[in-house]
């Protein structure tokens, strides 16, 4: 299984250390060269890759961790998604609801990566506490996952639970996934809220 973080800004850098913890290897991409973050990239760990956004869209699991309105622009990176897992970590906050023709804003997201299962996840913490280690107060730091696809959500939780996390599987999109969504002026009830696990 291979892995990449596509946006290597605030929580680009927060999951690029989980990662880094973890050991597991991810490449990194941005609009940029490789060259111009790769020192950042180095500081974090060796298992953060710097690369070029057409080559991190050849990754079997995609983070997402771009702002919302960019999302466009990287489904333009490859010409169709199938077989490939988007962790959709952007909150569309300020994005009307009529703008998202009324809908969820992952289920908006996950049109234009057509093949592309989705989970949304990773995105109700602030970049500040995502970027710690997750081990804390004796027990585990939650994510919270959403999907419509039962087995990319398993996928998913099982690598949160490599990186260190303890997830929790809110079921559909627009059930539970609901309560991470931001759009409009609303945040999803769930966002921001620091929970861990003590199992
Ligand atoms: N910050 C938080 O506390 C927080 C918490 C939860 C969720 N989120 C969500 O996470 C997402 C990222 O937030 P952030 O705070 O990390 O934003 P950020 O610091 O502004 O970073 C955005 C990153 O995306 C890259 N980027 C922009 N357009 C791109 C494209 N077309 N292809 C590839 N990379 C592109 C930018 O790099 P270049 O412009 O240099 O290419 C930059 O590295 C947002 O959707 C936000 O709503 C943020």
């Amino acid at each position: 299984m291979t892995y990449a973080i596509i946006g290597f800004g605030k929580i680009g850098h927060a999951l690029a250390r989980a990662f880094a913890r973890s050991g597991i290897e991810v490449s990194v991409a941005t609009t940029r060269e490789a060259e111009s973050f790769a020192a950042d990239a180095a500081a974090i760990g060796l298992t953060i890759v710097p690369t070029t956004l057409a080559e991190a869209v050849k990754a079997d699991v995609l983070f997402l961790a771009v702002r919302f309105e960019s999302h466009w622009e990287v489904a333009k990176a490859a010409p169709d998604w199938k077989g490939k897992t988007i962790v959709d970590v952007t909150n569309a906050y300020g994005v009307p609801p009529e703008e998202l023709d009324g809908k969820p804003s992952s289920m908006f997201v996950e049109q234009s990566f057509p093949g592309a299962k989705l989970v949304k996840g990773f995105n109700h913490l602030v970049a500040d506490i995502l970027d710690q280690d997750p081990t804390v107060h004796g027990g585990r730091r939650v994510v919270f996952l959403a999907s419509d696809d039962d087995g990319a959500a398993a996928e998913i939780g099982a690598l949160a639970e490599s990186l260190g996390f303890a997830p929790i599987n809110l079921g559909g999109l627009s059930e539970g996934g609901l309560l991470v969504q931001a759009r409009g002026r609303a945040w999803g009830r769930l966002i921001f809220k620091d929970l861990i696990s003590l199992e």
